[in-house]
């Protein structure tokens, strides 16, 4: 099913539909969020043994401040506790991750947390594992160009240009991601990535995030296998090159 010659280098990931998974069973919805930490780390070592480089997931936007307290608290709360958790066997597996986003906004302790564990996984080279929090693609952005022009003297006249503003984003350094996929059914790509999907294969599944583990990934990147990639030249350019 999963040609393992055309393997996306970078699959990004917009992990939606925690609350209506635990919805249709009942459950609270921080339910939801925890058994999605179970996806998260299912996918994580599918998109290893597949030979994705890059994995980049959405776990908190700069708008999901705006949820109740106490689920931003859960949030907040798993997150560490992942950390803590986790880190060693991230370490052993040779998984460098990366929290990306405004982290000034979190708790000193879990930034502490946070700036730990990419220190501690920072020689991993199997795969680079982006975990977006507090992440907006329009504040990037901004920065990026704050970024820029503050760097240079006052009254230099060049323009900004592509290079510079993909040299300032969180992902610099990185390819941009060859898949996108978001769960549970959105048709949307609220504030994800703005910059980095121009040319991005855009993959949504009814699928709600704790339902998509391997079985689901293989799926996503089988129809992105099946996929002719243009960047805007026609179909016999691209079949010839
Ligand atoms: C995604 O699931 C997790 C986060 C945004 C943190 P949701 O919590 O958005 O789930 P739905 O969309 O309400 O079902
Ligand atoms: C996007 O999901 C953010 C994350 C997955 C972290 P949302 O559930 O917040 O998106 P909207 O509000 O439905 O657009
Ligand atoms: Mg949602």
């Amino acid at each position: 099913m999963v040609d393992p010659l055309k393997i996306p280098q970078h699959i990004a990931i917009i992990m939606d539909g925690n609350g209506r998974w635990a919805k249709q069973r009942g459950l609270p919805r921080i339910a939801g969020h925890r058994e999605g930490a179970e996806s998260l780390r299912a996918v994580l070592r599918a998109c290893i043994e597949l030979g994705v480089k890059y994995l980049t997931v959405y776990a908190f936007s700069t708008e999901n401040w705006r949820r109740p307290k106490a689920e931003v608290d859960f949030l907040l709360d798993l997150f560490a506790l992942t950390i803590d958790r986790e880190t060693d066997e991230l370490i052993d597996n040779q998984i460098k991750v990366n929290y990306l986003g405004d982290l000034s906004k979190f708790p000193k302790e879990l930034q502490a947390k946070m700036a730990g564990a990419m220190e501690r996984t920072k020689k991993g080279t199997r795969i680079t594992f982006n975990i977006m929090v507090n992440y907006g693609g329009r504040a990037e952005l901004v920065e990026s160009v704050n970024q820029i022009i503050g760097a240079r003297d006052k009254g230099q006249g060049a323009k900004v240009t592509e290079e510079e503003i993909q040299e300032h984003l969180y992902t610099r350094g990185m390819p941009d991601p060859d898949l996108l996929i978001r769960t549970a059914s959105e048709l949307r790509v609220s504030n994800f990535l703005l910059w980095q999907i121009a040319y991005s294969e855009i993959y949504v599944t009814d699928l709600c995030w704790p339902d998509f583990r391997k079985e689901a990934l293989c799926e996503a990147v089988a129809a992105y296998q099946r996929r002719l990639r243009k960047f805007g030249q026609t179909e016999e350019q691209v079949s010839a090159a």
